[in-house]
Parts: structure tokens; sequence; C-alpha cells
């Protein structure tokens, strides 16, 4: 195969909320996401991704500096359609936004971004980002609407749910896998860079890691969790060789 043939390197982003969800537990400063930022760096992830949630529950606002500042690894930040966190955005200026749905209630991010509902509220949002140089990605459904919704607002990223693929199995998780890689090949046909995301594992990550128009995956719990076992640099090193293995 020519490497103009040859489908792109799969970024591999590394949610570290969960390491502060640790710190958390206890107050404190330890484990600080800053030290696991930088684990990332040197064990072969290609950027940092960290959700900044309206309760704080993981990341802190004074975490988003410290990151950016201590690698030099992109930060994607997932933010609500706020204007609080518009103004944090635009303050920090991440090399990436993602928006995401939140709830209060909710333990993760549950589903996709209704795009299609909530255009005249993401619109502004959407715009503000872009023009401050921050490229949007909007955590959408494997959905034909919700790709038309991204297009219409002219993010230049959407990152697929993946939630129900990795919780399907069988025929239901082979569906699931259909959709996700239509989709991708859809957005990737409209000029938009598809990634994909949420409850990524060893187990499940390289049937999604070999769709040829995926450019990015952002994984975090299963990550973190494997690493009170083996360490960040081992969980992230194995995810990387298994998606790279995957192509
Ligand atoms: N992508 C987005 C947009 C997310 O909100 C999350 C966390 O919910 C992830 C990826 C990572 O999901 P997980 O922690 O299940 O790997």
């Amino acid at each position: 195969m020519t490497d103009l043939l040859r489908p792109h390197r799969l970024r591999l982003g590394v949610n570290i909320d969960h390491v502060a969800t640790i710190r958390n537990a206890r107050g404190g400063e330890h484990p600080d996401p800053v030290r696991a930022a930088q684990i990332v760096e040197a064990s072969g992830g290609d950027g940092i991704t960290a959700h900044l949630r309206e309760d704080r529950r993981h990341i802190r606002d004074d975490d988003l500096a410290r990151i950016q500042a201590a690698t030099d690894l992109p930060l994607n930040l997932e933010m609500a359609a706020t204007e609080e966190m518009l103004a944090i955005a635009l303050r920090h200026r991440p090399h990436a936004a993602c928006i995401v749905p939140e709830k209060r209630e909710e333990r993760t991010t549950e589903g996709g971004l209704d795009a299609a509902g909530l255009h005249n509220q993401l619109a502004p949002i959407v715009a503000r980002l872009g023009d401050a140089g921050i490229r949007v990605s909007l955590f959408i459904a494997p959905d034909p609407r919700q790709v038309e919704a991204a297009m219409q607002l002219g993010a230049p990223v959407v990152e697929f749910h993946t939630g129900e693929y990795a919780h399907a199995d069988g025929a239901q998780r082979a569906a699931e896998l259909k959709r996700i890689s239509d989709m991708a090949a859809l957005a990737a046909r409209n000029g938009i860079e598809p990634h994909a995301g949420h409850g990524l594992t060893y187990e499940n990550v390289q049937p999604i890691a070999a769709i040829p128009q995926l450019a990015e995956l952002n994984i975090g719990h299963y990550l973190v969790g494997e690493a009170v076992f083996v360490g960040l640099e081992e969980s992230v090193r194995r995810m990387r060789s298994l998606m790279d293995h995957a192509r």
C-alpha cells in the first residue's frame, strides 16, 4: 500500500478526568491530573481531554491552565453549551472544544448532544469558539440527523458516542458498529472530521479503530482504571498498540 492509500494515523486523546475524581475524593492535590497528562505525553498519547463539568466533580478550573502549561499536547476541553463554559474556553483557548450534553444527576455523559434540536442554542457558541481559533467538535449519536445538524452548524469535527456500541454484544454490537462506520463515512464525505469515544476498552476498541475515516479516539475511564493495576504509561501504551494494529 502506498502512503497515500494508507489510512491516516488514528490519534489517541486520553481523558484524565478520573485521575481528578480520585484526587477529589480526599481533597488535596494527589493524584495530580497534571502528572497524568505528562505521563500520557511520554507514553504515546496524542492529546489530553478533560471535561470541566458544571459541578466540578473532577477537573477544576485551575487544572486547565496547569495542564496547558505542563505539556505540549493539544488540550480538548469537553464542555456544556453554556455561557459560563464558553467564557472559560475563550479564556483558556484550548486546541479543541467538544460540546457535550450535561445533566447534573448523570454519572457520565449518557448520550449524544441533540445538535438538531438545539441548533439555535448551539449556533452562537460554535461560531464564537470557531472565531477564537478553537476547533469545535460536537459529541453526537451516530445518526444521520445529527450529522446533518453538525453540517448546518459548520462544526469542523464530530465525535460519535460509542456508548451503545460498548454496552451491546452480538448482533446488536455489529449493528452499532455499522452505524458508527456509516456515519463516519458520511461525516468525512461532507468535510467533517469524525472522532469517536465513550466506553472503549482493550476488548472493544479494535473494530472502532479499524474504521478508516476516524481520526481520533477519546478514551478515559478504562485507561485510568487499568492504570491502577499496570500504571498509566502501560495502559496508554497498550491501547495505542491495539489501535495501531487495528489499522
Ligand atoms: N468523549 C467524550 C465526549 C466524553 O464525554 C467522554 C467521557 O464521558 C469520553 C470521550 C471518554 O469516555 P470514557 O471515559 O468512557 O472512556
